[in-house]
């Protein structure tokens, strides 16, 4: 048993407000993190669970130029969608402000300059991308070119797309500016750097000594970076979103994001608390846990302890960073620029009441020690065969059978026979289970333990059948409902941390008022005479038609991405001009133009060629209906040999263009033409 603390300060990795949230950042850090802080709650434990938007940094001045706003307008909105978002999903933050407040900009602010007053900064000047034109220096983002590995010519100077590989923005040949497209010069600017080298032994003994218990990702992580040595690192930037750099003379500066956010988990708590934020902060009996996403481990594990220590005054170290894997969607890398995720907002629109089935399939499929999948057919599978078939089941059963021979009314327990024992003894063990699993944020067993509770009380029916009992053993019937009413108390309190909407309405329907993790394991929390409330389904079957909805959502999404990403073929080799020369291109006019039966790809046409009526068969159909285009104008080749389609014999081939998604487009002249005039 680890040291028991009873005051906790969570923090929760503070999400980028260039986006609304998805799946990933919930199954990696939100819904672990409210799975644990109300756990802790229900220990009766003081806890503080953290959160905020993180409203600086190039990806919100990017999305802000891409949408032509300002970056405050970027923030606001997604601010708003992902506060309001994340409560609805039930995420019991304590508080959930934003970087861009003015007690953060303070905080962040004052940290700074007690770090710059105390020596604990270098300056340094280096050679950094600037784009003449429009006046700027250029963050690495901003920075476009020729990737020197694959060659894609839209590689970042962070990264490329193409290959994955990551960048620095002097890589790459051709650098240009993403905003004006001038040409990329290096010019000489200063900044201020935190000297993590002087921190590395203290970072070791603390990390690599003090905490061999962190997750394997997290402490191997940290031992590799450690391991190759610290860089000192810069903590400010030339841009005009952010915190300023609070320096005489650091016009036109500002603090690094990474740099500004964490010290959010610290302004959000003074806001929260302002008289007594230091007690979670400074007091060593107070334990720090910061949920985050693999991304994250070097800022939250290196240099956000860094700038603790220099900072000092006290301030503690996390106790524990169990940082997750990543969640896929479908096979594919969820991305918020390729919109390949499952958004929350819509998730709630288009399943309302559903929070806790995305919470049960997000832990049920946590990503904890490796990537994982979320696929639909997954989640319908988990709602229909787990949360409907086994703990909406149990339940059921449980408060139906007590509705039909004790009028709703819970029945007293006789002596307890073997399986009655039996059953008492596994949900003690279950909770034992369950606990040590939470402790050790093992969420993905944790709510497999819970479920076991449900298991077991289906298993416990079928033994025992109470309904065949009813006609010979009426007091085994009030002891065998008795157990299952308690089991179902007992499930709605193992349940609350992760499915509390569900855990609310059955409390309420076992009059329960008030939960406590103490209770859990008793078989008498329900007292013999308790009047139980209507049984109403907790869970309901999702069908086909819903997750078919949304497995076509993704497939227009990846159709569009295909479009974006399209790159026009090369061209190909020279042809000579004589030979060119030789194709004779003529405009025609539609005349007729139907369907070829059996032959779903074709349309016939009959077109005026100026000369004569000529018929050309073109596989446009899945791109036109053949109606609109009588009338129309098109180009053709007039002296190809004749050929015979589908048993029609077709005079020539009408030009149309291929788009990235694969459709056709017809190409006709600008303006109306003569039948039968040359295309030169
Ligand atoms: N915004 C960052 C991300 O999404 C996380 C910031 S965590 C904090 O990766 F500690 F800096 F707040
Ligand atoms: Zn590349």
């Amino acid at each position: 048993m680890e040291k028991k603390f009873n005051r906790t300060l969570i923090t929760t990795a503070l999400p980028y407000a260039n986006g609304p949230v998805h799946i990933g950042h919930l199954a990696g850090v939100y819904v672990p993190a409210d799975i644990y802080a109300r756990y802790l709650r229900l220990r009766g434990d003081d806890v503080l669970l953290i959160g905020g938007s993180d409203e600086h940094g190039v990806p919100i001045t990017l999305r802000a130029r891409k949408e032509g706003i300002t970056p405050q307008e970027v923030v606001d909105r997604y601010h708003t969608i992902i506060k309001d978002s994340m409560e609805e999903l039930g995420i019991t933050f304590d508080i959930y402000s934003r970087t861009t407040s003015s007690l953060h900009h303070e905080t962040a602010s004052e940290f700074f300059r007690r770090l710059y007053d105390t020596g604990k900064f270098i300056e340094k000047t280096s050679l950094q991308p600037y784009d003449e034109h429009a006046g700027e220096f250029l963050a690495d983002r901003y920075v476009v070119g020729t990737c020197p590995h694959c060659g894609s010519d839209r590689a970042y100077g962070d990264q490329c797309e193409a290959c994955g590989t990551s960048l620095n923005a002097t890589d790459l040949i051709n650098p240009r500016s993403a905003l004006t497209d001038a040409p990329v010069t290096m010019r000489e600017t200063s900044h201020w750097f935190l000297p993590l080298d002087q921190y590395e032994e203290a970072l070791k003994k603390w990390i690599l000594d003090g905490h061999k218990e962190w997750k394997t990702n997290v402490y191997g992580q940290c031992k590799s970076w450690l391991d190759l040595g610290l860089q000192p690192r810069a903590v400010s930037r030339d841009l005009k979103w952010g915190v300023p750099v609070p320096v005489e003379g650091a016009e036109g500066k500002v603090l690094y994001v990474w740099f500004d956010a964490p010290i959010g988990y610290i302004s959000n708590t003074k806001e929260l608390l302002p008289d007594i934020w230091e007690r979670y902060w400074k007091d060593p009996e107070t334990r720090i846990i910061n949920f985050i996403g693999k991304d994250n481990i070097v800022f939250h594990c290196i240099v956000f302890p860094a700038m603790l220590m220099a900072y000092g005054d006290n301030f503690q170290l996390p106790d524990n960073v169990p940082a997750n894997e990543f969640l896929n969607l479908e096979g594919d890398k969820i991305s918020t620029s390729r919109n390949w995720a499952v958004w929350l907002h819509e998730y709630l629109r288009d399943f309302p009441g559903k929070q806790d089935v995305l919470r049960y399939v997000l832990t049920a499929n946590a990503p904890e020690t490796r990537d994982n999948d979320f696929t639909w057919a997954e989640f319908q599978a988990r709602n229909n065969n787990e949360l409907v078939a086994i703990l909406g089941n149990f339940v059921n059963r449980a408060m139906v059978l007590t509705g039909k021979y004790f009028d709703g009314t819970v029945p007293a327990a006789g002596t307890l026979a073997e399986v009655d024992k039996a059953l008492a003894d596994a949900v003690k063990e279950v909770k034992a289970a369950l606990s040590a699993n939470l402790d050790n944020f093992h969420f993905r067993e944790a709510i497999k333990d819970a479920m076991e509770l449900a298991r077991l009380g289906n298993k416990y029916l079928q033994e025992t059948e109470p309904w065949k009992l009813a006609k010979t053993d009426m007091e085994r019937v009030a002891t065998i409902l008795n157990m299952a009413i308690n089991l179902s108390a007992n499930i709605a309190i193992a349940m609350e941390p992760f499915l509390p909407f569900m855990s609310k309405r059955l409390a309420a329907m076992l009059g329960m008022e008030s939960m406590t993790w103490e209770m859990l394991g008793n078989m008498d929390i329900i007292p013999a005479g308790r009047r139980l409330g209507t049984p109403e389904l907790l869970f309901e079957k999702i069908d086909d038609t819903a997750i078919q909805a949304q497995l076509d959502r993704l497939a227009k999404i990846k159709e569009q991405n295909k479009i974006d990403s399209f790159k026009a073929a090369p061209i190909q080799e020279n042809v000579d001009f004589e030979t060119f020369m030789k194709a004779d291109l003529r405009v025609g006019t539609v005349l007729e133009c139907t369907r070829v039966p059996k032959a779903d790809k074709l349309l016939k046409f009959l077109i005026d060629d100026g000369l004569a009526k000529r018929t050309i068969v073109s596989g446009i159909a899945k791109y036109y209906e053949p109606e609109t285009l009588v009338g129309k104008q098109v180009v053709f080749i007039a002296n190809l040999p004749p050929r015979r389609l589908k048993g029609i014999v077709s005079e020539g081939m009408i030009l149309s263009a291929e788009n990235a998604d694969g459709s056709l487009v017809v190409i006709s002249p600008s303006a109306p033409a003569t039948p039968g005039a040359q295309v030169k």
